[in-house]
């Protein structure tokens, strides 16, 4: 990118580092939880908090930036991304994990500009560590080069994945299946960190071989599907269709011979886009 993303990208980094001694500290603290969308979909006063302070940050230097953030979009904020740079913000990732003290949880954070991701950052705070990717630049774990596996056998695959918030049956019963056909083709294993920004990036690092997930939302994913992108791996929808951040459907993976397998075993429940009104 030009020097004007590369100021962005640093004031985002020393935003998100700043931001997590505010998550950590509230981390360890008894917390009062509200509930949206599901039994287990969760926000706190620390998600609203960190949100609110980087969204003053960011527009304080760029007045005339857009912001898809998760804690202003559920506060009733119309969702779009236009072609005005854009910043896309989950300010923790990994709410109920949060919650219980489950230590993955993370700031996650994507800058788009005509639609497209130029960087994005992902903050795992409790294990420091800093996930980063800018648009044709590779994608860096606290400043070293990240490889995907280029595994390309479904069955030699350690497969993320989440169960997500959504509680009703059909959700229910499409991702317990799916998690079914997943360990029957089969892979080596299923796992689950509690944080759709964390699970992803764990494809950039090379220590799962994929990951796939319906029904999170954009600024779950906006990020860490530049860091896998960028790690050489491949993204794309549970439908084996282009990648779209809104679709919440996504598969990333280490090759697309892995991903497009996916793609074949499983099945989406119905969820409305991020973007319909
Ligand atoms: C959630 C987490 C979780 C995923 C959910 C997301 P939040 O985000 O990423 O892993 O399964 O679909 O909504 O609410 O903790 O920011």
């Amino acid at each position: 990118g030009d020097s004007g993303s590369a100021f962005s990208l640093s004031l985002c980094l020393s935003l998100s580092l700043s931001l997590s001694q505010i998550v950590l500290s509230a981390f360890q603290q008894q917390k009062e939880v509200m509930l949206k969308s599901s039994p287990a979909d969760l926000v706190t006063e620390t998600d609203q908090r960190v949100e609110k302070i980087l969204i003053s940050a960011i527009r304080d230097k760029y007045p005339q930036h857009k912001f898809i953030g998760e804690e202003s979009v559920a506060a009733g904020e119309r969702l779009e991304l236009s072609d005005s740079p854009t910043w896309i913000i989950d300010p923790i990732d990994g709410t109920v994990n949060f919650v219980h003290r489950f230590p993955f949880v993370a700031i996650s954070i994507a800058f788009a500009v005509n639609k497209q991701t130029e960087f994005g950052i992902v903050y795992s705070c409790v294990e420091d560590k800093l996930y980063c990717a800018q648009r044709g630049g590779g994608a860096f774990l606290n400043g070293e080069p990240l490889h995907a596996s280029g595994q390309e056998d479904i069955s030699r695959c350690l497969v993320v994945t989440e169960i997500g918030a959504e509680r009703d049956d059909l959700a229910l019963s499409t991702m317990t299946s799916n998690i079914f056909r997943l360990l029957k083709l089969p892979v080596h294993g299923v796992r689950a960190l509690g944080t759709a920004a964390v699970d992803m990036c764990q494809v950039a690092t090379g220590g799962a071989d994929a990951y796939y997930h319906i029904g999170m939302h954009c600024w779950d994913i906006a990020a860490s599907a530049l860091i896998v992108q960028e790690a050489g791996g491949v993204v794309m929808d549970t439908d084996g269709s282009q990648f779209d951040m809104m679709s919440r459907k996504v598969i990333a993976a280490s090759s697309s011979a892995v991903a497009n397998r996916i793609a074949q075993v499983v099945q989406a429940f119905p969820c409305r886009r991020d973007d319909e009104d």
